[in-house]
């Protein structure tokens, strides 16, 4: 987030323009929390992970009167557009504002989930990888020393793209993620197989929107405690403790569990993230200048493009058929 804004910045400021920041995200348009970027703000920001204007969840969607108040807001500053950094919750806030009252919007494609429609990738991502890989080679050490089953839980909401991209990386011999019918007596018939061939420690990558399938019908599809967050959406985690239980059960092999959880979200961001923040923040800048509005920066291969905003929204971008062969080559 803090390199996106930078590079809007740097670029608005060389241009004569001034910036300014909303507090909170769309929370600060509601309750016009704006602070002006000085360019010392921006200093060091590069290497921080986070983003020196805070963030939220709130949106004009839910929010009563929420266009009515980010507009008034919008027009007291006497504003040209408005970037916003964010996922699918985001732009459906953008949209909104670009389609019904016509505000002069642009959005940066940001989460971990890797899931926005649109873009053929988001910030964020290559920095939770990064992490989520480092905690699966640790565990992998620990694995081979005690001779145990290591169960690996990585966010993502629906879309498997960390659990995949973490558990190929790391060489991970089982991975369940989302998208993929896998069941969990496949996942034991692999740790089995292993063990059968002098091979005693596994590691197992499980996506937390993984559903728990059986082909046995041993274990059911079990009803998480998964509460809606302030905003409507379920908070996840924990699905990986009853793949590890059936495991346990199936093979009789020790296993053990680690949910990542919000470890993922913070630290350095990584060189690649800051780059490709780097990428779209100037592109948001560009299209400003250029006044081309109600557009998505996105990546479509490797060339950093824009889109309509409208495309950003919808159903979460998940892991597509044509990778799941890729994948099961890895397992085992
Ligand atoms: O959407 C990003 C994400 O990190 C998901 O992977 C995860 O399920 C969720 O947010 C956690 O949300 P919160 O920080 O509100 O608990």
């Amino acid at each position: 987030l803090n390199a996106v804004i930078r590079a809007v910045c740097r670029r608005s400021f060389a241009r004569g323009s001034t910036v300014i920041g909303f507090r909170y995200g769309w929370r600060g348009l509601l309750e016009d929390s704006a602070v002006e970027i000085a360019p010392s703000m921006l200093i060091g920001t590069i290497t921080e992970g986070g983003t020196i204007l805070r963030s939220s969840g709130d949106n004009p969607v839910h929010a009563p009167d929420g266009p009515a108040r980010v507009l008034e807001t919008f027009h007291k500053h006497d504003l040209d557009a408005l970037v916003v950094i964010g996922g699918e919750g985001t732009m459906a806030g953008a949209r909104l504002m670009w389609e019904e009252h016509g505000m002069p919007v642009i959005g940066v494609p940001k989460t971990i989930d890797n899931d926005l429609p649109g873009t053929d990738a988001t910030i964020g991502f290559d920095s939770a990888l990064q992490i989520a890989t480092e905690a699966l080679d640790r565990l992998h050490t620990t694995a081979e020393s005690h001779d145990r089953v290591m169960v690996c839980e990585v966010m993502g909401r629906t879309a498997g793209w960390l659990a995949m991209y973490a558990g190929v990386a790391s060489g991970a011999d089982v991975i369940l993620m989302p998208e993929m019918d896998m069941t969990v007596e496949d996942a034991a018939e692999i740790v089995q197989a292993r063990h059968d061939r002098g091979q005693d420690a596994s590691l197992a990558v499980v996506g937390e929107g993984y559903k728990l399938r059986s082909s046995t019908g041993l274990f059911d599809e079990v009803e998480l405690d998964q509460p809606l967050d302030a905003y409507g959406y379920p908070r996840m985690g924990g699905v990986s403790y009853h793949v590890a239980r059936a495991i346990e059960q199936l093979t009789g092999f020790e296993t053990r569990v680690t949910v990542l959880g919000h470890v993922q979200r913070g630290g350095i961001p990584s060189a690649a993230d800051r780059v490709l923040a780097s990428r779209f923040g100037s592109k948001a800048a560009n299209l400003v200048a250029e006044g081309r509005f109600g557009r998505l920066v996105a990546l479509r291969g490797a060339d950093v493009v824009d889109v309509d905003i409208a495309e950003s929204t919808g159903d979460a971008r998940c892991v597509p058929e044509s990778y799941f062969d890729f994948v099961r080559a890895f397992m085992g």
